[in-house]
C-alpha cells in the first residue's frame, strides 16, 4: 500500500518559507524513493498570501521536481489560499483549481482513489464568503460539501478502501472562535468510526491524536515550513503508513 507524506501550511512567501520547502522537496527526492510508493498530500496554506502576483506559482515552482521525479500529489486549499488568511476572496476558488489541477470544475469532496486508498480532499474555507463570514480566519465546509460527503462514505463507491479525508482546518482544537472550523460538530458526525486517516493543518502544532471520534491516525501537520516560529520545532514532514 502507498505511503503518505503529510506537509502543510508552506506559507511562500512569507521569510525563508519557499528556501524551506525547497530543502524539503530535495529530502524527499534523495530519501523517500521510489516515488511510486508515495503520494504527498498538502493540506492547504501553499502560500502566505494568494493576492501576491504569482503566489501560487510559486509553490508550484518550488514543488515542481516533485512532480517531475514523478510523485503523485494532493493538496487542498487553506485560508491564506483565498486571501492574505484573515479576509477571504471568493475569485480565489476558481484560481486555486486552475493553478494546481488545471481545471475550475472540480468539486470538493474531491476524491482520488490510488491503489486501494480513497483520499478524500475537502475544501473547509467552502462557506466563508458570506459578507460577515469571510473575516477571520475560521473555517466552514458548509451543508452542500457535508451532504456530499456522508452521501460518498454511506455509499457503495468506496466500500473496502481505505479512507483518508484531508482538509485545512483542524476539525476539533479551533484554540478559539476566530479559528475553528465551524461545523465541525455535523462533520465529526459524518466520519466518526467511518474513515481510517484524518490530516489537517491551520494550527501549524504539528500534534497528533491517536483515536480521536474512532480514527486510528489523526495529525496536525504543523507548518512544514516552520512560519510562526511555533513553540517546538516544526514537523517538517510525516511519513505515514496506514
Ligand atoms: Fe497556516
Amino acid at each position: 500500500m502507498k505511503k503518505i507524506i503529510h506537509l502543510s501550511d508552506l506559507h511562500v512567501g512569507y521569510e525563508n518559507c519557499g528556501v524551506n520547502l525547497e530543502k524539503i522537496v530535495n529530502e524527499i527526492i534523495a530519501h523517500y524513493q521510489p516515488a511510486s510508493e508515495y503520494v504527498v498530500v498538502i493540506t492547504g496554506d501553499t502560500v502566505d498570501d494568494a493576492k501576491q502576483k504569482g503566489a501560487y506559482e510559486k509553490t508550484l515552482a518550488i514543488l515542481s521536481p516533485l512532480k517531475k521525479a514523478k510523485y503523485q500529489m494532493l493538496v487542498v486549499p487553506g485560508n491564506h489560499d483565498y486571501g492574505s488568511g484573515g479576509l477571504g476572496d471568493e475569485k480565489f476558488v476558481r484560481l486555486f483549481k486552475i493553478a494546481y489541477f488545471g481545471d475550475e470544475n472540480i468539486s470538493y469532496p474531491k476524491v482520488d482513489v490510488i491503489d486501494n486508498i480513497a483520499f478524500i480532499g475537502l475544501d473547509s474555507m467552502a462557506a466563508t464568503f458570506g459578507f460577515f463570514d469571510r473575516i477571520g480566519a475560521d473555517g466552514e465546509l458548509g451543508k452542500q460539501q457535508l451532504n456530499a460527503l456522508e452521501k460518498l462514505l454511506a455509499g457503495h463507491e468506496l466500500a473496502g478502501k481505505k479512507k483518508v479525508i484531508y482538509l485545512h482546518h483542524h476539525p476539533f482544537d479551533g484554540k478559539g472562535k476566530a479559528h475553528m472550523l465551524k461545523d465541525y460538530k455535523k462533520f465529526k458526525e459524518i466520519v466518526e468510526n467511518k474513515i481510517d486517516c484524518l490530516l489537517f493543518g491551520h494550527n501549524h502544532d504539528g500534534n497528533q491524536y491517536p483515536d480521536v471520534w474512532g480514527i486510528p491516525y489523526c495529525y496536525d501537520g504543523s507548518s512544514s515550513t516552520g512560519k510562526s516560529a511555533p513553540k517546538k520545532p516544526a514537523t517538517k514532514m510525516r511519513v505515514i503508513e496506514l
